[in-house]
């Protein structure tokens, strides 16, 4: 991409993810922005400072050279100093003061834009810390639409229902031949660390289901007493529902007329043909052993996504290389849910499986780990930190996920007891010698 290009591009996505903190915190009153809406999350006063924070350090300190602006409270906003419970206790901006340092911030950022050089340094080389920040406001955006749907009260999100499925049914599953692909990438440009390098995978054939578990195939694990029944779940996943009593997706109850949920403060049926949400790894991974079926290893996942029998190679998305369109997946809070089960067509991969990118993360089971070769950039705390058995991996985006932050080879994680987050999954199960 030329200079201007990449500039213009790089500016761009920044207004678009500030457009959506905006809206995600004009939302609500002055009360509820200062209010801690669960335990596991912060205000949203907290996120939108933050936001300004990280931006203020990478954008105008770094790439620019420029004097601090509020080096007071880089402490305060430094998410590895205060656990998210205990963030409300702390002398945090309020919020008009939060908006007018965003502001500011997001002000001299511009000036460092147009003049930053762009390449000599691999932090600038092609706007990556541009990108960076993007990506960084747009992963907070989605936390916050997370609290969006944490918070109590009436509705105040609006957006169109999401598509339905056209045409017939699609099949199960989608079979996946034995054979190496490349996982990771070497030469996305705003690719993050945790992406790289490019690498061969070997992986043996396995079946995947061809779209994400969908609410009508979970009531029936529900309704089969599945959350009553220890052998289908590990240990860890049995004390842990057992310690909450856990008994259905969170958001849900059953009533007379079957099970309801709440999203966004809606109150409705849950819709049968969307894919399951808010349900934690130990869920998943019991649906799946109940289904006679496992979760599919992140290497799985991503070659499901990426590879191309036809060309032997790994694309940037599962239609291809072409940025994602609203035709292609439920990305960016378009819809306030998850779209029904085959209804993106044009976003199936090329080895036949749909709605890999939106709609619902799909966990899977695999632990957070850097790839061979993995070169922490730019700093520890971006990922490396994480690493180890804690965290499993989920892949794909949500419907609650920008297309800015999300890819073939993107990687996310979290604890696998987490619920409140856009996570869903698809089973898959080892196809053998055939
Ligand atoms: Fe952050």
């Amino acid at each position: 991409m030329r200079k201007e290009d990449l500039r213009d591009h790089a500016a761009r996505a920044l207004t678009r993810a500030r457009e959506r903190s905006t809206a995600l915190t004009d939302a609500v009153d002055d009360e509820d922005l200062v209010r801690q809406h669960s335990k596991l999350m912060s205000p949203l006063v907290w996120d939108l400072a933050h936001i300004g924070s990280q931006e203020e350090l990478w954008l105008v300190r770094d790439v620019g050279g420029r004097e601090p602006l509020r080096p007071d409270i880089d402490d305060l906003y430094d998410a590895f100093q205060h656990p998210r419970a205990d963030r409300p206790a702390l002398p945090l901006l309020g919020p008009a003061e939060a908006r007018a340092y965003v502001g500011e911030v997001r002000a001299k950022a511009f000036e460092v834009l147009e003049r930053a050089p762009l390449e000599g340094r691999r932090l600038t080389d092609a706007a990556f810390a541009f990108g960076m920040i993007t990506q960084h406001e747009q992963q907070h955006d989605e936390t916050m639409l997370a609290t969006h749907q944490l918070r109590e009260g009436e509705p105040v999100l609006h957006a169109p229902a999401p598509p339905s499925r056209r045409g017939g049914p699609l099949p199960g599953e989608v079979h996946i031949p034995a054979g190496s692909f490349v996982m990771g990438t070497s030469v996305e440009p705003w690719a993050l660390d945790n992406e790289r390098p490019a690498h061969e995978v070997a992986v043996d054939a396995y079946f995947l289901d061809t779209t994400p578990v969908t609410n009508a195939a979970y009531i029936e694990f529900l309704e089969a007493g599945g959350y009553d029944q220890p052998r289908w779940w590990s240990e860890q996943g049995w004390a842990y529902r057992t310690a909450h009593d856990i008994t259905a997706p969170r958001f849900w109850r059953r009533e007379h007329d079957g099970w309801r949920r709440t999203r966004f403060g809606v109150d409705e049926p849950v819709p049968p043909r969307q894919p399951v949400v808010h349900v934690s790894y130990y869920e998943a991974e019991a649906y799946a052993a109940w289904a006679g079926k496992r979760l599919p290893t992140e290497a799985e996942w991503e070659k499901a996504a990426r590879f191309d029998p036809a060309t032997g190679e790994s694309r940037r998305y599962p239609w291809g290389n072409d940025e994602p369109t609203a035709e292609h997946a439920n990305l960016g809070q378009r819809h306030l849910s998850p779209a029904e089960a085959g209804a993106y067509p044009a976003g199936v991969s090329a080895l036949g499986a749909h709605q890999l990118i939106g709609d619902v993360w799909e966990w899977t089971s695999t632990d957070f780990h850097g790839y061979p070769g993995f070169v922490a950039f730019p700093y520890r705390e971006y990922s490396e930190v994480f690493f180890g058995p804690e965290y499993k991996v989920l892949r794909g985006g949500s419907f609650g996920t920008d297309a800015a932050a999300i890819r073939g080879t993107f990687r996310n994680w979290d604890y696998p007891i987490r619920r409140q987050i856009f996570a869903g999954f698809r089973c898959a199960r080892d196809a053998g010698h055939v």
